[in-house]
């Protein structure tokens, strides 16, 4: 059946919209990024999010029916971030999207964030089920196996931090800035990726992600060398040196931990025919580079979606709205968010 998916996205700093046709594909996919607001906080301020969503959300789905060359009255369907995310923030997306469905008669339908991360490597691509995906945010870390469009299984998730919270703690505490997963990148690529503190790589066999170890560890590495005062919480030595080098070595080790727990996954599901990732750290090229390799020594075809479908947007919430409109999974419009 035809439809035209209006896609609403605001579970965390982003304000996004896309629309999504089902003969011709996306059409538009614009977002509004509140990283300046938070900058200076070093991290998300969750009140400050969702009244800077609730500034935003008009503008920014009028924008992307304009981009789309489409009215309100071409849109068949909304779908809108039920979950997870920062509760103030999804109430303004649900709210708004509740709003146009009920005011104009439309479906609705209730999208999860992380589904929409799992799938947006579909967007571009044709990928072969079954497949492996990770997906790496500053939110969540999780593995899954993938076997259809809304058939996955959780195969492994973090503990503690998302590899992206890794990045943007790490960054912190060396006075880098917001987010970290970029600055590490950039200052790793200049120190040629060498991996010069070796930090921990985690246990060997376990599936399952565990972030928050590495941050302590590379914190006490600064401590033993007299870098970084635990007492006072400051950075002693602010060199460019130093902390080029810890970028470096951050960003090999998360590389290898991702290698690893790859292989272990492997090991349980041979049958998987290729690999996704996907999520904002899925933007790294470094990463991508070194997982890129793996996955074709291991015979998978290796997909990773634009960059713009990396970070949190609309456009994987339109594309998951879309086939569950094409199955019947519409919601009430009565329904939580979670
Ligand atoms: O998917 P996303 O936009 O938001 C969440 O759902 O969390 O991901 C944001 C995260 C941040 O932690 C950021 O540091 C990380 O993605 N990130 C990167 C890169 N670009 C963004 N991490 C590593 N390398 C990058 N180039
Ligand atoms: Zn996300």
């Amino acid at each position: 059946m035809k439809e035209c998916i209006l896609g609403i996205e605001t579970s965390c700093d982003e304000t996004a919209a896309a629309v999504y046709d089902s003969q011709r594909g996306m059409l538009s996919s614009v977002l509004f990024s509140q990283i300046e607001l938070h900058k200076k906080y070093g991290g998300v301020v969750p009140e400050l999010a969702s009244r800077a969503h609730i500034d935003k959300i008009d503008e920014i789905v009028q924008e992307a029916l304009t981009a789309a060359n489409v009215t309100l009255d071409d849109i068949t369907t909304v779908g809108v971030t039920a979950k997870p995310g920062l509760p103030g923030s999804l109430l303004v997306g649900a709210c708004f999207a509740k709003a146009i469905a009920g005011s104009t008669d439309k479906k609705i339908i209730a999208v999860d964030h992380l589904e929409g991360h799992a799938f947006s490597a579909c967007i571009e691509n044709s990928i072969p089920f079954p497949f492996l995906c990770i997906t790496a945010s500053g939110g969540h870390t999780s593995m899954y196996t993938i076997s259809d469009f809304g058939k996955y299984q959780t195969i492994a998730t973090t503990y503690d931090d998302a590899a992206g919270e890794a990045f943007d703690k790490i960054a912190k505490l060396l006075e880098l800035g917001y987010p970290g997963g970029p600055i590490v990148e950039k200052r790793a690529t200049e120190e040629n990726f060498v991996d010069h503190f070796k930090y921990p790589r985690g246990d060997h066999k376990d599936i399952n992600f565990s972030f928050s170890g590495l941050k302590t560890a590379v914190l006490y590495d600064l401590v033993k060398r007299g870098a970084y005062d635990l007492k006072t919480k400051t950075l002693l030595d602010t060199s460019e040196e130093l902390k080029n080098k810890v970028c470096s070595s951050l960003l090999v080790c998360i590389a290898d931990v991702f290698e690893q727990k790859l292989k272990i996954a492997l090991d349980k599901h041979p049958e998987m025919k290729a690999f996704a990732f996907v999520g904002g750290v899925a933007c790294n090229k470094y990463i991508r580079a070194r997982l890129k390799n793996w996955a074709e020594k291991e015979g998978l075809n290796f997909f990773v979606p634009s960059p713009k479908y990396c970070t949190d947007n609309a456009g994987m919430i339109a594309f998951v709205a879309h086939y569950m409109a094409q199955k019947g999974q519409f919601s009430e419009l009565s329904f939580d968010i979670l």
